[in-house]
């Protein structure tokens, strides 16, 4: 066993009925096991995409997996910029996606249509 692997009794994910939760998201009831994070319960529930507020206007999610990248920030409870993949999700949690405008940032030169993807 390597260094990085946890044992099954160190797992935080609680399955079955006595982990159950349930977040609202948006006003959508999600549900999810005690130990996933917000981000987890999400991807669970085949939301792959819950921002559409890159540069390039292409939807954002989970994109780091590890608190780096802040692709996947929502309100939770009313507190803006939570990283999903940070947060574990607590039953009765509201979630908001966060579908701010980005901000005028004056000096950067204009991105291509593509977003400067090559082709
Ligand atoms: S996915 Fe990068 S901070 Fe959450």
């Amino acid at each position: 066993m390597t260094a990085r692997r946890l044992p099954p009794s160190a797992d935080p994910i609680e399955p079955g009925e006595a982990g159950a939760l349930s977040i609202l998201v948006d006003g959508r009831p999600l549900d999810g096991l005690r130990g996933q994070t917000i981000a987890g319960v999400l991807l669970a529930s085949g939301e792959l995409a819950w921002r559409r507020t890159s540069v390039a206007g292409a939807p954002r999610g989970l994109f780091c997996g590890i608190g780096v990248c802040f692709d996947c920030i929502v309100t939770v409870n009313g507190e803006r910029d939570i990283r999903a993949c940070q947060r574990r999700a607590v039953d009765g949690d509201l979630v908001e996606i966060q579908h701010d405008e980005l901000p005028e940032l004056p000096g950067l030169p204009e991105l291509p249509a593509n977003g400067g993807a090559r082709s």
